[in-house]
């Protein structure tokens, strides 16, 4: 009886493009200072309310990873889009992508298979078009190097709520009303002119830019610390160096919060301390920061090897008189 088991059917019209999706888990190594907390607090409030963020800033100042804090807040599958230069409008709704041929199989009687073959439009779903019907939260990490064209569809997405798929208005699909839990998160960097379309202001106006910069030297400590397992005295050694090694030069964005975790790894990998005399301090920070600070030249010979030795001991003997006048002396009765 029955037999619908040994029916397969080899036929679907849509594709569902959504194995990339992930539910991403809040990190340990999060850090929450009171300026991190400000800016979530901040863009939840946006996009509980309905609204789509924008997080704008140069790099290393950590736009993506609020971007993944925040979607795994929202406890929704996420789907990642990475701006490209070849992206077409397709890429990120989906297309036709031809016809496909369907098979009925029926073996129910083993000696007898019957087979019905039909043509179909097939549709082939893309991460966008998956995340505006399921309620996904999408992260649109560095958008602004999409073409202008391409990120069109985000247009109606963004304000009308409907998803405008004009190759599918033959079958009747040619809107699809966005789900009311979808979310955009979206991440850009304005200083980075290289392979960056200009955004039309159409786009930026549906969306709620927070224009983030390089953290508080409490958080770049904490996060430094959390991200290389360095003790404190280490990290705030590492910070301060970076932080004035970053308005030396014409590029007031570098080094980043990046340098000093590189620092941090290497020299806890290594055993050794953030401190003037230990000689591996001396050159893993010279290493790290090389490319960052080789513009800085003076005939022709780079300036920064002899800046980078005389921040390192500056802030290595101001932070030890720090640490000296903070330990109280032991009084003994
Ligand atoms: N709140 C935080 N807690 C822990 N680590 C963080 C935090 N914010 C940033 N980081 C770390 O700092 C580094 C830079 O952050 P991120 O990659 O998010 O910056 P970005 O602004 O997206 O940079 P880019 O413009 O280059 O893409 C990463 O290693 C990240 O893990
Ligand atoms: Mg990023």
């Amino acid at each position: 009886m029955g037999g619908l088991e040994n029916i397969e059917v080899l036929q679907s019209e849509i594709i569902k493009n959504d194995d990339d999706n992930v539910v991403p888990q809040a990190s340990e190594q999060f850090v929450y200072t009171s300026h991190v907390r400000n800016l979530t607090d901040k863009a939840m409030a946006f996009l509980n309310v309905g609204y789509s963020v924008h997080f704008a800033g140069p790099a290393g100042t950590g736009k993506t990873t609020l971007a993944f804090h925040l979607a795994a807040e929202r406890e929704r599958p996420v789907i990642l889009i990475h701006g490209d230069d070849e992206f077409g409008s397709s890429d990120l709704v989906g297309r036709d992508s031809g016809y496909r041929k369907s098979k009925l199989i029926d073996n129910y009687i083993h000696s007898v298979v019957r087979t019905e073959e039909e043509m179909r439009s097939l549709w082939v779903d893309n991460r966008l078009t998956t995340a505006c019907r399921e309620g996904y939260t999408l992260i649109y990490d560095e958008f602004t190097r999409s073409r202008a064209e391409a990120n069109n569809v985000l247009l109606s997405i963004l304000e009308e709520k409907i998803l405008n798929l004009p190759s599918m208005r033959r079958t009747g699909e040619g809107y699809l009303e966005v789900h009311p839990d979808f979310r955009a998160i979206f991440t850009s960097n304005p200083e980075e002119y290289a392979g960056v379309h200009k955004t039309q202001d159409a786009l930026l106006d549906r969306l709620i830019t927070i224009n983030v910069d390089h953290y508080d030297r409490e958080t770049e400590v904490q996060i430094t610390m959390s991200k290389s397992g360095i003790p404190l005295s280490d990290a705030e050694t590492i910070v301060d160096i970076i932080r004035e090694l970053r308005m030396v030069g014409v590029n007031n964005h570098r080094p980043t919060i990046r340098a000093c975790i590189a620092i941090g790894k290497v020299i806890a990998h290594l055993g050794a301390r953030a401190r003037e005399n230990d000689p591996t301090f001396d050159w893993v920070c010279q290493d790290v920061l090389n490319t960052d600070t080789a513009k800085v030249t003076r005939s022709g010979q780079s300036l920064m090897p002899e800046k980078i030795k005389e921040v390192i001991k500056r802030v290595c003997r101001k932070n030890k008189a720090q640490r000296k006048a903070t330990i109280r002396p032991v009084t003994v009765d």
